[in-house]
């Protein structure tokens, strides 16, 4: 028996390598029957995830327009799941919700998550949007406190030890933090406490995490325990960006009324990759490896991020199905890339991404409006500016501190497998105090997070840090990017 395995093994790698090839469609029909292995047949799995519930929570993180492809990612997960046999009470949906009837959607009522994409939108449940987007309540909802729930549905992760949980997070980060559309914003440390509790709670018996956003890995990188039975897959490593994609004027590009990206690299890899196999058949591994293959964009890191792992390891084998449940229409689909189109593609750095809207909008808005444009040429030069003085007031401040030489304290990269910083209530408190001089980071600034950890390594005290604030910002008018509008996010 041992001596046949290994024969089937050696042909499937073999059939693999030639797939990578290019020679693929020829040889799917044989590949999928050989592929049916005695101990992967259907029948003798059981639909139900081990006995218990699949649970999952689906966070978009940000707001506006330019932010489309997060909230159409997450609808278009959660159509997946419930495509998968989840039930809607054991799906929680957080996002803005802005996005289906704005007035600069063409397709008022519509979103999509691909260029000839269907609408995802539709019976999308409410469970936390607008102002009800917040870290708070994230946190709760994990944690099945509905006591501690503030407005929304009220719905929460009543979760058993014999259930599973899959979290799936689409939004911009920073070094440490992922955003929110409401501050404050999540700080690493805070969520993975969060998942510590759950896990003393007996509240589930695997976990898997996906969490697509700039710097993602930094968000467990060093902090993230291996002996939760949790399993996290990030769109990148702790210090590169993470990428949109099904972006205007570029290839794959959305349909031409559209002036936004419709999707992320990393997000629309793992949602296509499930929706084409059989998931009975995939495993949690199995997926890892291929999205890590197309998120890399053709191994082009200059277009592409490093898909990272965290976490425990032991959840690999697992079948995905027992996560993202399972579809009856892909049951004779196979459990691996047989189809390996993997074209290039066209991708937008996320932290460039509301620039690059803003810009397509100026460029299509029409000449007959001079106000209007104007308007828009406006916005983007604040937006420019208020990057140039977060740029520069962060760069003095590393002067003042570090003097001028040793600058690049400020960028310098810890070494992987260490958390970004050792006192994460430090770094909290240095980030009050520079938006309290230097107004709010915004959506951009996030990238500073590092320069902030840093400051805290070094120990300088808060005292400092604020003289040098003072200094750096005095005189600059941060206009409506201030904590007093936009709240701390710290
Ligand atoms: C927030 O939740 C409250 C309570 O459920 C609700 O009345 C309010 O409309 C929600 N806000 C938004 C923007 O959905």
């Amino acid at each position: 028996m041992a001596t046949r395995y290994s024969s089937i093994l050696l042909l499937l790698s073999f059939l693999l390598l030639l797939n990578i090839q290019g020679t693929a469609s020829r040889l799917n029909s044989f590949y999928d029957s050989v592929i049916r292995l005695p101990s992967e047949s259907e029948s003798s799995e059981n639909d139900e995830a081990g006995g218990g519930t699949r649970w999952a929570v689906l966070i978009a993180g940000s707001s506006g327009y330019g932010n489309y492809r997060h909230q159409a990612d997450v609808c278009h997960a959660y159509q997946l799941l419930r495509k998968g046999g989840l039930k809607e009470e054991n799906i929680v949906v957080f996002m803005y919700d802005d996005i289906a009837n704005n007035e600069l959607n063409p397709r008022p009522g519509i979103i999509i998550n691909h260029p000839q994409g269907q609408d995802v939108y539709a019976g999308v449940p409410k469970d936390y949007t607008g102002e009800n987007v917040t870290t708070h309540n994230l946190y709760a909802v994990i944690l099945g406190d509905k006591s501690k729930v503030k407005g929304g549905s009220g719905k929460v992760i009543n979760s058993k030890p014999d259930d599973r949980i899959f979290i799936y997070y689409a939004d911009h980060g920073g070094p440490g933090v992922l955003g929110m559309p409401n501050t404050p914003i999540l700080y690493a440390m805070d969520f993975i406490d969060v998942l510590k509790k759950k896990h003393a709670s007996g509240g589930y018996k695997k976990m898997v995490i996906y969490v697509e956003a700039c710097e993602s890995g930094s968000i467990f990188e060093g902090i993230m325990p291996k002996d939760m039975n949790i399993y996290v897959t990030t769109a990148s490593n702790a210090q590169e960006a993470s990428w949109g994609t099904y972006c205007p004027g570029m290839d794959p590009s959305p349909p031409p009324d559209y002036i936004t990206c419709l999707g992320d690299l990393y997000s629309v890899a793992w949602m296509e990759d499930s929706e084409t196999h059989n998931l009975k058949r995939e495993s949690v591994q199995q997926q890892y490896q291929s999205v890590k293959e197309r998120t890399s964009n053709m191994n082009n890191y200059e277009l592409g991020s490093h898909v990272m792992e965290y976490g425990d390891t032991q959840v690999k084998p697992e079948k995905l199905y027992l996560y993202h449940g399972f579809d009856p229409a892909t049951v004779n689909l196979p459990p691996l890339n047989a189809r390996l189109e993997a074209p290039t593609m066209g991708v937008v750095n996320q932290r460039d991404a509301d620039l690059f809207f803003m810009w397509q909008l100026y460029k299509r808005s029409s000449e007959d409006e001079p106000e209007k444009k104007r308007d828009i040429m406006n916005q983007i030069a604040e937006i420019t500016k208020h990057r140039n003085h977060l740029d520069s007031s962060m760069k003095l401040i590393g002067v003042f501190l570090f003097g001028p030489a040793k600058n690049s304290v400020l960028e310098s990269v810890r070494e992987p497998g260490l958390p970004l910083v050792d006192d994460w209530t430090c770094l909290k408190s240095m980030v009050r105090v520079f938006e309290t001089h230097c107004g709010s980071l915004t959506q951009y600034g996030m990238k500073h997070m590092r320069a902030f950890a840093n400051i805290c390594n070094s120990g300088v005290s808060k005292a400092s840090m604020e003289e040098a604030c003072i200094v750096a910002c005095s005189g600059y008018d941060v206009g409506q990017l201030r904590p007093s509008n936009l709240g701390y996010s710290a």
